[in-house]
């Protein structure tokens, strides 16, 4: 099976093929997961460790339902309570769970590249829930699998990615997972959350909604990232909405097919009005909810095989 990877901290460095192996082994999960019996043990023996720097309700969640239904050892560090208060710097703090020898870490962080930087210290496998502006990949890859589920293809759909870029990990691995896979992406907002720099990842740039949605597949919504704000970047949320936020008018511009994305959590009546969330026709953001388990559930078997596979190579020997 084509997956690779020793760690899974980006989109960035993955193959096509390995998403799609990402994908279908998601499916098989989405299948276990609609069972009475959720149970696996495809990482029965292993430990893991969730590390969240910053507020997560559902990435954490789906991550420690993921591990557990897999047969994992799960832990929830509480950060907020942890030595980093105390001054610990978030190497020593890596260095201390290693030591207690965790198979599978995943870690939240808000500043861009920690991550990355901690999975140089340790020697197991490192999931990136998140770093800051940076990359989360596994809300790129359960995104994907929502729309491949809808659309019957991840390939030459026309997807339009809309509001906060600039301050979107999201947006950033949609944007890579997407252009990979051979589809049309377009940036809409303003323009002082849609930097026209994002033109180097070869997508065309609106900051009218009528235009941007005009004949799209997918619509996807980002959150106002309000906590990573520090100046006046909408006018009001209110004037925000009366542009920016998907309502019906807008979204007719889009296909008559077209699916509606929200990664979570959802400010109704900025970004997004709430019946249009909740149009069982139209959004599939409970599926994104639900497919997100599935997903890490694939991520985690797929590096779980790979650690064995190198451990094994070694005689045992922790690598
Ligand atoms: C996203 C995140 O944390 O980057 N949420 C999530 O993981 N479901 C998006 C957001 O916070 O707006």
């Amino acid at each position: 099976m084509a997956f690779r990877q020793k760690h899974l901290l980006g989109i960035e460095p993955l193959h096509p093929e390995e998403i799609k192996t990402v994908l279908d082994v998601a499916d098989t999960y989405v299948d276990l997961n609609r069972q009475s019996n959720k149970h696996s043990d495809a990482l029965k023996g292993l430990t893991q460790i969730n590390m969240f720097f910053e507020n997560s309700t559902r990435t954490q969640a789906s991550f420690e339902l993921a591990g557990k239904r897999l047969g994992a050892d799960v832990m929830n560090m509480a950060m907020q309570a942890s030595s980093i208060k105390k001054g610990e710097t978030l190497i020593d703090t890596a260095l201390t769970l290693n030591a207690m020898h965790p198979d599978l870490l995943v870690v939240r962080h808000p500043h861009s590249g920690a991550v990355d930087l901690l999975a140089q210290k340790v020697n197991c496998a490192v999931l990136n829930a998140g770093d800051g502006k940076h990359e989360h990949p596994t809300q790129a890859l359960l995104d994907a699998l929502t729309i491949r589920r809808a659309k019957g293809r991840l390939h030459r759909l026309n997807i339009a990615i809309c509001g906060d870029i600039t301050h979107s990990r999201v947006a950033r691995s949609n944007l890579i997972l997407l252009g990979k896979m051979e589809n049309r992406v377009r940036l809409v907002g303003p323009p002082t959350l849609v930097p026209q720099q994002f033109r180097e990842f070869g997508c065309e740039i609106y900051d009218d909604m009528a235009e941007g949605l005009k004949d799209v597949d997918v619509v996807m919504m980002l959150r106002l990232q309000k906590e990573r704000m520090d100046g006046g970047f909408i006018p009001s949320e209110r004037e925000y909405f009366y542009r920016y936020g998907l309502d019906a008018d807008k979204l007719a511009h889009a296909k008559p097919d077209a699916i509606v994305m929200h990664p979570g959590p959802m400010n109704r009546g900025v970004e997004i009005d709430g019946t249009i969330a909740d149009d069982i026709n139209r959004s599939v953001i409970q599926e994104q909810v639900e497919m997100g388990v599935a997903v890490r559930m694939a991520a985690m078997d797929l590096l779980a095989r790979n650690l064995k596979a190198e451990r094994e190579a070694n005689n045992g020997v922790m690598v």
